[in-house]
């Protein structure tokens, strides 16, 4: 199976090509990654020269660099690269039209050119907007984006599903709940607090900090991922979430507590405008139609987590300083040119 993985280079995307590589023998992965501030091969670098990764630079909103990707037959595209902070989506939500909702639909464009048998669409369940104090989001709950971000990830979703109904598209989506695990940029909430107490700076907590989220640990996300791909139905949506739900308060106490670290490092800020109060999702559909578990627990999880962030120090050195770009911009740039044709 020869697919092409899009932000492969980033939290969700090198996890899932690890995962790929290492459940199937006959995966080849073909992982096409701008390398943005968020996107690091170094996250891949347990791969070493492994012959069924092959990476290229490029932009998915470009049509041209997109197309050369597909000059050999792909069985399939799972579209993982987003601008994914919401954070910086409300301060400048420019690239993320262009990468989220543009990149998308070059994909899609390409994909029914050359006729690709499946595409999945990696998606959030922000989606949805914001729940009350019941309830859970399920494939039928409206999309109700509240940010920037989660605006451009549903406008994605829609021309996924037209691309479907129009073109009769083999499109798949998936929106799951927050993430966490090693390997994510340290702006997302859980990484961020976790270095910020290692150094014992303040963690700030927006607003009352009783903001609802509804944990998964990536590696149940991948698991998940790997399913749809190969069993998911045609023009469905699956939700994923893993049924822990937690406010950020609690969150960021479980860190401080596993790192032995006092209270008074917490700080609220400002509260993030627009903020969604709660999200919790029901999987039931892909628990019952594909038979998913999660199976990593919420604590266990998280101390894995602490001791990835308390072992790769020079790691977030580097994705901070973004010290390793020019290093792989000189090293792929050759090779990205032959591809593209260039
Ligand atoms: P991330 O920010 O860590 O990685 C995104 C990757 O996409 C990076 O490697 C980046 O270089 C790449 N990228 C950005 N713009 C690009 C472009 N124009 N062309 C090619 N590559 C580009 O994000 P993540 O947390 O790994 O999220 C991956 C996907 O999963 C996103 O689509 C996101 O919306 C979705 N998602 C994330 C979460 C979460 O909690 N992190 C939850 C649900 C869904
Ligand atoms: P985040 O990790 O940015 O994910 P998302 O906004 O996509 O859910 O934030 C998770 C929650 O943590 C959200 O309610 C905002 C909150 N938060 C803080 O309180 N402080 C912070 O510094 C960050 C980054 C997030």
């Amino acid at each position: 199976m020869r697919i092409l993985i899009t932000g492969g280079a980033g939290f969700i995307g090198s996890n899932f090509i690890r995962h790929l590589l290492r459940a199937d023998p006959e995966v080849e992965v073909l992982n096409l990654d701008a390398l943005t501030y968020a996107g690091n091969l170094e996250n891949l670098a347990d791969l070493g020269e492994e012959p069924r990764h092959r990476f290229v630079k490029g932009d998915i909103s470009n049509p041209e660099i997109v197309e050369a990707c597909f000059r050999d037959p792909l069985d399939a595209i799972v579209n993982l690269a987003a601008e994914s902070h919401v954070d910086r989506s409300i301060l400048d939500s420019s690239d993320f039209l262009k990468t989220n909702v543009r990149g998308t639909q070059v994909l899609l464009e390409a994909a029914r050119k050359f006729k690709v048998p499946r595409f999945v669409q990696v998606s959030s369940d922000e989606v949805y907007g914001s729940l009350g104090e019941t309830g859970k989001f399920t494939e039928e709950t409206p999309l109700a984006p509240n940010s920037p971000y989660s605006a451009s990830k549903a406008a994605a979703d829609l021309f996924v599903r037209c691309y479907h109904q129009t073109y009769g598209l083999d499109a798949v989506i998936t929106r799951c709940s927050n993430n966490y695990g090693g390997h994510q940029f340290p702006e997302k909430l859980i990484p961020l607090m976790i270095l910020n107490a290692l150094d014992e700076r303040e963690l700030p907590v927006y607003g009352d900090g009783l903001y609802i989220r509804d944990w998964i640990h990536v590696s149940d996300h991948c698991h998940a991922l790997d399913l749809v791909l190969r069993q998911g139905r045609a023009g469905e949506v699956y939700n994923i979430g893993a049924d822990q739900e937690l406010n950020n308060l609690e969150v960021v106490h479980r860190i401080l507590d596993t790192l032995g670290k006092p209270a008074s490092l917490i700080q609220h800020v400002q509260d993030r405008p627009g903020h969604d109060r709660r999200y919790a999702i029901s999987s039931r559909k892909l628990r019952e139609e594909l038979a998913w578990q999660p199976r990593i627990a919420f604590e266990q999880g998280l101390e894995a987590t602490v001791q990835w962030y308390r072992e790769n120090r020079d790691w977030v050195g580097r994705v901070r300083s973004g010290a390793y770009r020019d290093y792989y911009d000189r090293l792929y740039l050759q090779r990205d040119r032959t591809l593209a044709g260039l």
